[in-house]
C-alpha cells in the first residue's frame, strides 16, 4: 500500500469509528483513533477488541503499525487535517438524537485553518449548519465541515466498509470534500457528492426506507396469517419485480439494533419539530412494536397461559454475527413472558457476555442444548448459523413441551414437523 496517503483521524471508537479506522488503515492511512474511554483505548493499545465484529480483529492485527490509540486528542491533530466524528448518538426520552458527545468533540476543537471535521456519526439533518454556527460563534470558522455517513451493517461491517453501495460527501465543495473523496477513492464506489443537509438526510431516509420495507413485510405476514398464503412466497414473487428488490422483505420478529429505531425514531421527531407529521414512520415504529408482542398470543394460542412455562429464547443478538443487544426483540420478549408468568431461559452464541447489562431473572444458558433441555416451547429470536444446522430429533427428546416458534422464518417447517415438533412461522400457513 502507498505511504503517500493522507493520516487521519477518528475520533470514537465504536462499531462505526473502529471499522473506518481499520479499513483506512487498510487502504494505507495512518490512522489516530481517540476515546474518551480509558479503559477501551488501553485494550486497544494491548490489541483487544472491544465488540465482537466479523474480521474486525484481523484487520486490526494486520495493520497494527498503522493504527495509533489515544484519549489524547493533541497527536491527532498534529498528524492528522481530517477529522473523522463517529461517536454515539443514542435516542433522548422525546426521540431525539441525542448530539451532546458531538458537541463535546466540537467543543475540544481548536482554532484551525488547516483542519475539518468529517461527520460520521448519524445526526438529524441541520446538525451540520448548526455545528458551523456555533464554531463561527468560538471563532473557529476556518475549521471546515463534511457530512460522510456511514451505511455499513454490523455482522457484515468489514465486508461493507471494503464494498460500499455508495459514498455521499456533503460539503460547500471546498479542499475538505476533495480529500474524503480522495481517501475512498481506492474502493471505486459510486459517490455521491452534495450539499451538507442532503447528505445527513440520505442517511436517515435510507434507514427509514429499509424499516419501512421489513414493517411492510411483516404486516403482508400477519395478513398472510389470515388469509393461509406464505409470506416468503410472497416476498419471493415481489422481490423478483426490479422496481421492489429481493431485500429486507424477511418477515419477521421485527427490527431493533442502534440505528433503525433510532433513526426511523428521530426521522419523526425532526418532521414534528419542524411542523410535519410524517404519519407513515409512525405506522412503521407502531407496527414494528406490536410485532415483538405476537409472539407472546402465539405462545398463548399453543401452550394457554404462560404461567410457570419453560420457554426458551435461541438468540438475544438483535441480529447474527453480533454481540449487539440494543433495541433487540429479545429484549421485549423476556420482559413480556415475566410479565406473563413465564420461566426464561435464553441462550446466543456471542451476546451472552452482554446479557446481564439488559436483562434479569433470565437463565442464561452455556448451549442451545441446555437451553432447550426441558422447554415447553423454542423461540428462534435470532437466526444464528449454529441454530440452523440444529438436530432437530435431538431437540424433541429433550423439550418438555413440543412448540417452535420460528420468529425469523428461517427453519424448514417440514423437518421440525417430521421431528413431532409443533411449528409456528411468522406468515407461514
Ligand atoms: C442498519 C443498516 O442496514 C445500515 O445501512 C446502517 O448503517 C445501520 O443500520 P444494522 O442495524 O447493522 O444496519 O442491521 P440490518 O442488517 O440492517 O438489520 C436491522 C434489523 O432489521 C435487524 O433486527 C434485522 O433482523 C431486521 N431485518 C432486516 C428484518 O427483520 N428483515 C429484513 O428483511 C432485514
Amino acid at each position: 500500500m502507498t505511504t503517500s496517503r493522507e493520516p487521519v483521524a477518528v475520533i470514537g471508537t465504536g462499531y462505526v469509528g473502529l471499522v473506518t479506522a481499520a479499513g483506512l488503515a487498510e487502504l494505507g492511512n495512518e490512522v489516530w483513533c481517540v476515546d474518551i474511554d480509558v479503559d477501551k483505548i488501553a485494550r486497544l493499545q494491548r490489541g483487544e477488541i472491544p465488540i465482537y465484529e466479523d474480521g474486525l480483529a484481523d484487520l486490526i492485527a494486520t495493520n497494527r503499525d498503522r493504527l495509533h490509540f489515544s484519549t489524547d486528542l493533541g497527536p491527532a491533530l498534529d498528524k492528522a487535517r481530517l477529522l473523522f466524528v463517529a461517536v454515539g448518538t443514542p435516542p433522548t426520552q422525546s426521540g431525539d438524537a441525542d448530539l451532546s458527545a458531538v458537541f463535546a468533540v466540537i467543543d475540544a476543537m481548536p482554532i484551525s485553518g488547516s483542519h475539518a471535521i468529517v461527520m460520521k456519526s448519524t445526526v438529524p439533518v441541520g446538525t451540520g449548519a448548526a455545528i458551523k454556527r456555533e464554531l463561527a460563534t468560538k471563532g473557529k470558522s476556518g475549521l471546515a465541515y463534511v457530512s460522510c455517513p456511514e451505511f455499513l451493517r454490523e455482522g457484515s461491517a468489514v465486508a461493507d466498509f471494503r464494498a460500499p453501495d455508495r459514498v455521499v460527501v456533503g460539503d460547500d465543495g471546498g479542499w475538505a470534500g476533495d480529500s474524503v473523496v480522495a481517501l475512498y477513492a481506492p474502493l471505486n464506489a459510486p459517490l455521491v457528492r452534495t450539499d451538507v443537509a442532503s447528505a445527513e438526510m440520505i442517511k436517515l431516509a435510507s434507514n427509514a426506507f429499509l424499516a419501512t420495507k421489513i414493517s411492510f413485510i411483516n404486516e403482508i405476514a400477519n395478513v398472510c396469517e389470515e388469509t393461509g398464503a406464505d409470506v416468503s412466497e410472497v416476498a419471493r414473487g415481489m422481490g423478483l419485480d426490479g422496481r421492489i428488490g429481493a431485500s429486507f422483505l424477511r418477515a419477521g420478529v421485527g427490527f431493533g439494533g442502534s440505528c433503525f429505531p433510532k433513526d426511523v425514531a428521530a426521522l419523526k421527531q425532526l418532521a414534528g419539530n419542524s411542523g410535519y407529521h410524517f404519519q407513515l414512520l409512525n405506522a412503521v415504529i407502531e407496527v414494528n412494536d406490536l410485532q415483538k408482542r405476537r409472539v407472546i398470543a402465539k405462545l398463548q394460542k399453543h401452550l394457554g397461559t404462560l404461567v410457570g412455562k419453560r420457554i426458551t429464547l435461541l438468540g438475544l443478538a438483535f441480529k447474527p454475527d453480533t454481540d449487539d443487544l440494543r433495541e433487540a426483540t429479545s429484549l421485549v420478549l423476556v420482559a413480556r413472558l415475566q410479565a406473563e408468568g413465564a420461566a426464561v431461559c435464553a441462550y446466543d452464541p456471542v451476546a451472552e457476555d452482554r446479557s446481564g447489562q439488559y436483562l434479569s431473572g433470565v437463565t442464561i444458558a452455556a448451549s442451545a442444548q441446555e437451553a432447550i433441555a426441558g422447554a415447553d416451547a423454542v423461540v428462534l429470536v435470532t437466526e444464528w448459523a449454529e441454530f440452523l444446522a440444529l438436530d432437530w430429533e435431538q431437540v424433541a427428546a429433550t423439550m418438555a413441551g413440543r412448540v417452535v416458534l420460528d420468529g425469523r422464518n428461517a427453519l424448514d417447517p417440514a423437518i421440525i414437523r417430521a421431528a413431532g415438533l409443533a411449528y409456528e412461522g411468522i406468515g407461514r400457513p
